[in-house]
């Protein structure tokens, strides 16, 4: 089985409100779907989650009432996103069974606290693909908190031990600058704990589920659950594909620190 996290960054136009980018997510459903691999699907909220997440202050936890509205609306906000690309994989031939993380996880303090993976499980034995999403969740010390697809991919990827772990973004992999900024980044082949050490520590952008770098900390983390962990470019057609059955493509390895 392989795990994957479409990012918000792939799926949606992260600086526009509720935008999604159904050509790119109708072409990786297909690409999911050719690659006849048995997989579980994570995806982010993009830009049904980050903007309205920030403006109440949702990662911070509920300290005004306020923020409940602000909460339902990102809530159903990233339940559309879920329904769209739900649509958009049963489509291309997978047989989808979306489980929002509102109703089968609890948080701790801003950590996932816990996770029925035993659902996913039973829905993957039945040969069907679970797919799961970043969402704001009951959390039993903050009131509520935001559940982000990296929590989910680290736990799923604890629980379920996937062959393959692969996180789908915007750009070929991790670069040694930002490459929107700066033409002299270069990708990095293989990213472990002292690559990440020695990443420039930009605060741009910093979205409500944290910044590059705890991204990429939590990548090396699951690298040691799996026997390859890649970080690749959704938006170039056919590399999803190619990454799901096991040919050489443009992209990052990510390696743990344990093997
Ligand atoms: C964010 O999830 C969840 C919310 C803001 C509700 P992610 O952190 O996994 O989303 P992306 O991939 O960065 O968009």
């Amino acid at each position: 089985m392989i795990l994957v996290k479409l990012g918000g960054s792939v799926i949606t136009d992260k600086g526009r409100y509720r935008t999604f980018d159904r050509d790119t997510a109708v072409r990786l459903a297909k690409e999911i779907a050719a690659s006849g691999e048995s997989v579980v699907l994570v995806h982010g909220a993009g830009s049904f989650g980050h903007v309205l997440a920030k403006e109440h202050s949702l990662h911070l936890g509920i300290t005004q009432s306020s923020q409940l509205m602000g909460a339902a609306m990102v809530m159903s906000d990233v339940r559309e996103l879920d329904l769209e690309m739900s649509r958009c994989l049963t489509e291309a031939g997978l047989s989808i069974v979306p489980l929002p993380p509102a109703s089968c996880a609890e948080m701790s303090g801003g950590d996932l606290h816990m996770l029925d993976a035993e659902r996913f499980r039973r829905y993957l034995e039945l040969d069907m693909v679970p797919m799961t999403f970043g969402d704001v969740v009951w959390d039993r010390r903050r009131g509520l908190s935001i559940c982000s697809g990296d929590q989910l991919m680290m736990r799923l990827a604890k629980e379920l031990r996937p062959d393959k772990v692969i996180f789908v973004t915007d750009v070929d992999g991790v670069f040694t600058a930002d490459p929107n900024l700066d033409p002299k980044a270069t990708l990095v082949e293989t990213v472990d704990r002292m690559v990440l050490d020695s990443l420039p520590r930009t605060e741009r952008n910093v979205d409500v589920t944290g910044s590059i770098f705890a991204k990429i900390s939590y990548m090396i983390e699951m690298a040691d659950l799996t026997d390859e962990c890649l970080v690749l470019n959704g938006k170039v057609p056919g590399r999803l594909e190619a990454a799901l059955k096991g040919e050489d493509i443009v992209a990052s390895k990510v390696i743990g620190g344990v093997k």
